[in-house]
């Protein structure tokens, strides 16, 4: 027989449990947030609801797609909102769902600043962005540039959407600092040109995301905050010329308000298309300089993220394309069963059901008939 030490040698790292603050996670292994563009008309949908649940674990953590927070922040067709009382009550039914399998739900909130055109805009305005700097793609138009008396309202539409994501029954939020949205076109330089306390320094271009922070810790308490930053990215044309720099401030200075965890994007995770070796950088300096949760993203197999945990580089590990297509991605990581392939054409079409809900679980991916495989 093993001894228990034996059987704790024999733990998938990524299956051992994890305190996040008052969540009692069975595992580390969390659902990244993915927009799949099927909340018509911004709105929540039932579908979402077996979408979710096919994902959830009891004690798993699930982060929701990205989810704008006001009437300027969308830049998409059929990704959900949370700021009108019917996006709310829509979240509703599937965040109860979620909890109903015993899983832990945070909410992404998103603002997508200048990736966005005049057709998503109220009344044909011009997108927000921390600079007039155009993206370049026919789809978007030339934003404008926030001034000094609007952004305290933008920083308000965050702790507003908090709010409404507790009050929808969500167990916290994550807010999206990533990929080039709004809070990261504030904190790099490419986009980032301003001359007054939001632009230059350092300092003053993470004054926006820490802003944010506050207020949205304030609102609904940090024990319930999460952050989402990929310094070392360039999606939407938004790099920075010291991305190590920008990642370290950031951790360090989000120490300060106490909040849940920290999410970062691998370095390596500059395409969707190709996993590029990244010998110069690592996420291990904000890692050691945050003193909350961490969490890590971007290529993860399960190997890379079992050895994540092991080696203490982070706590948990989002995982987004290989939990899209395989619903039960932490039982195929358990009994190391082969996984589904992603189907990338349908990732962002509007179907409820194909490239939805319809990836097959281990149990049914072999089709049993009087106890053969056919
Ligand atoms: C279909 C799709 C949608 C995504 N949507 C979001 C999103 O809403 N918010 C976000 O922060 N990242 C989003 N991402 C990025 C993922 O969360 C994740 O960081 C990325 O896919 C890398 O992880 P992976 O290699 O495990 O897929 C998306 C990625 C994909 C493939």
């Amino acid at each position: 027989m093993a001894t228990e030490e034996q059987m704790d040698e024999r733990k998938i790292p990524l299956l051992t449990p994890y305190k996040l603050g008052k969540f009692e996670l069975s595992h580390r292994v969390v659902l990244a947030p993915l927009t799949r563009q099927r909340s018509y008309d911004n709105i929540p949908q039932p579908h979402a609801i077996l979408y979710y649940t096919q994902r959830t674990t009891k004690g798993g953590f699930l982060i929701s797609e990205a989810t704008g927070i006001s009437d300027t922040a969308s830049g998409y067709t059929h990704t959900p909102d949370i700021w009108t009382k019917e996006q709310i009550e829509a979240w509703k039914p599937i965040v109860d769902a979620v909890h109903a399998k015993g899983g832990i739900f945070f909410c992404q909130i998103w603002h997508t600043g200048r990736v966005s055109n005049t057709s998503f805009q109220p009344n044909g305005q011009a997108p927000i962005s921390s600079s007039h700097k155009v993206l370049t793609g026919e789809q978007y138009t030339p934003p404008r540039k926030l001034s000094l008396e609007e952004i305290p309202l933008v920083v308000n539409d965050f702790k507003v959407a908090a709010r409404n994501a507790i009050e929808a029954g969500f167990d916290g939020v994550e807010i999206h600092g990533a990929h080039g949205y709004l809070v990261d076109q504030f904190l790099k330089d490419e986009v980032n040109d301003r001359t007054d306390k939001y632009g230059g320094s350092l300092e003053n271009r993470c004054r926006f995301a820490l802003e944010v922070v506050e207020a949205v810790a304030s609102e609904i308490g940090a024990d319930r905050v999460g952050i989402r930053l990929s310094p070392f990215a360039d999606f939407m044309q938004s790099s920075d010329s010291n991305p190590k720099a920008l990642g370290l401030y950031m951790a360090e200075a989000l120490n300060e308000y106490k909040i849940l965890y920290c999410h970062m994007v691998e370095p390596r995770m500059t395409s969707y298309e190709e996993k590029v070796e990244c010998l110069h950088h690592s996420l291990v300096p904000m890692r050691k300089a945050f003193k909350g949760s961490f969490m890590c993203a971007g290529w993860y197999d399960m190997e890379d993220g079992n050895k994540a945990v092991t080696e203490n580089m982070a706590d948990l590990v989002a995982y987004g394309r290989l939990f899209l297509a395989n619903p039960d991605l932490p039982k195929r990581f358990e009994l190391n069963a082969p996984l589904n392939k992603y189907d990338r054409e349908t990732f962002y079409t509007p179907h409820p059901v194909h490239g939805y809900t319809d990836y097959p679980f281990l149990e049914t991916s072999t089709d049993l008939k009087d106890g053969k495989c056919t």
